[in-house]
């Protein structure tokens, strides 16, 4: 059986799976349960330090489910971070490192432009004993009104200033974790790279409108009959979400050999996980994946992976850690390839055995065998 440990950024876990920041780690008793299954790692749900300014709502979830099978392959949510109050998640921090002392226990910050807040925020998880540090620059709805999340994660200046104070204060390893509602994912993943961080993890979820309710005409989720544009996750964005983190695979194959990636958007299998890591990620993370059907994936996850590393002969992670990107390429090159293809097609039709040459054919046929 293939071995599924990986070390990233120093951090040995027992396999690539990352529980996602979001509610499959809202507090200290379901994040127990994604240790006692088996998960690589938990990401808890992203805290400030002033959780009163933090207000969710209800229904905040919308989901797209395909017309036969009913299975649902989009979600939207217009949750914010957690509404918890600071102080019970420094507790609960301490208490699930003293209950699972090996397991990593990442810590998803976010604040607002505010050097202090930052550093405090940094220094008051690590004495709780975290492991790492996610910080969250991509929730799109909600926490922008404040210049949070997506708002800094769109200005490069802005989020690298902040990762410079972030990486000041940390002694654990930082990912800076990326909005998708960008032009081009690589300039503020760079950014962050540039100020520090020992890794980037890509996706957030993608700014949608869920649909409009045609017989009320009010859009989804509706919260007393508005709503404001939602966080789009599941199936639905795993092709988005491998595209960018390819980009993010280049990048730091090219410039940042030393740092990670960790790669998130609709993974449900090991086989969508083995896809994230053969384009460059080290980790794998899962959120709506978990909320869909529970924290026992992680088995599942483990066993999809392990039988394509056995069916492949890839004894670890690090066998095939970003093997695909060299397959892509620019347009132009593909059109010659396409071209160079059909001639060699050609020249192999034209090429006969030497015992049905007749008259001159050996003339068309030394060139049918010729490479030029
Ligand atoms: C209901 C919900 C709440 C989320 N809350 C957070 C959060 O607090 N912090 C964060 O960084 N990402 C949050 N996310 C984003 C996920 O961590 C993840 O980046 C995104 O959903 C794509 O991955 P998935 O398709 O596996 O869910 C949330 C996602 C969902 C669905």
């Amino acid at each position: 059986m293939a071995n599924l440990e990986v070390t990233v950024n120093g951090m040995t876990l027992p396999n690539p799976f990352v529980i996602g920041s979001g509610p499959p780690g809202t507090n200290a008793n379901v994040i127990s349960k994604a240790f006692d299954e088996g998960w690589g790692a938990v990401i808890a749900k992203t805290v400030s330090l002033d959780a009163s300014k933090v207000v969710n709502v209800a229904p905040r979830y919308a989901r797209l489910r395909a017309n036969d099978s009913r299975e649902i392959f989009g979600w939207e949510n217009i949750e914010l971070i957690s509404d918890r109050p600071f102080d019970a998640w420094i507790d609960e921090f301490k208490q699930l490192k003293d209950k699972y002392p090996d397991g990593c226990l990442i810590a998803s910050i976010m604040e607002e432009y505010n050097k202090d807040a930052w550093i405090e925020i940094v220094q008051r998880c690590e004495e709780a004993g975290v492991d790492a540090f996610e910080l969250n620059f991509s929730c799109p709805h909600g926490l922008p009104e404040r210049k949070m999340g997506a708002a800094m994660g769109q200005n490069p200046e802005i989020l690298e200033e902040v990762c410079t104070w972030v990486n000041s204060a940390a002694t654990k390893p930082v990912w800076a974790k990326m909005t998708p509602n960008v032009t081009d994912i690589t300039v503020p993943a760079e950014a962050s790279l540039r100020a520090g961080c020992e890794g980037v993890a890509a996706i957030n979820t993608i700014l949608s409108v869920m649909g409009v309710d045609l017989e009320t005409l009010r859009p989804e989720p509706s919260v007393e009959g508005y709503t404001v544009p939602g966080g789009y996750s599941c199936k639905a964005v795993r092709p988005i979400a491998l595209r960018m983190v390819m980009q993010l695979g280049q990048l730091i194959r090219e410039k940042y050999p030393d740092r990670t990636i960790s790669g998130i958007g609709g993974v449900e299998t090991g086989e969508d996980a083995a896809q994230f890591i053969l384009l460059g990620a080290h980790t794998v993370q899962v959120c709506t994946g978990v909320m869909k059907f529970g924290y026992g994936l992680a088995s599942t996850l483990c066993d999809g992976l392990s039988a394509f590393m056995d069916k492949h002969g890839f004894e670890s992670i690090d066998d095939f850690r970003g093997h695909s990107l060299q397959y892509f390429t620019t347009h132009a090159d593909l059109v010659q390839r396409q071209k160079d293809a059909k001639a060699a097609a050609k020249r192999a039709r034209m090429v006969k055995k030497d015992t049905e040459w007749s008259g001159d054919e050996f003339v068309e046929q030394s060139e049918a065998l010729s490479r030029d």
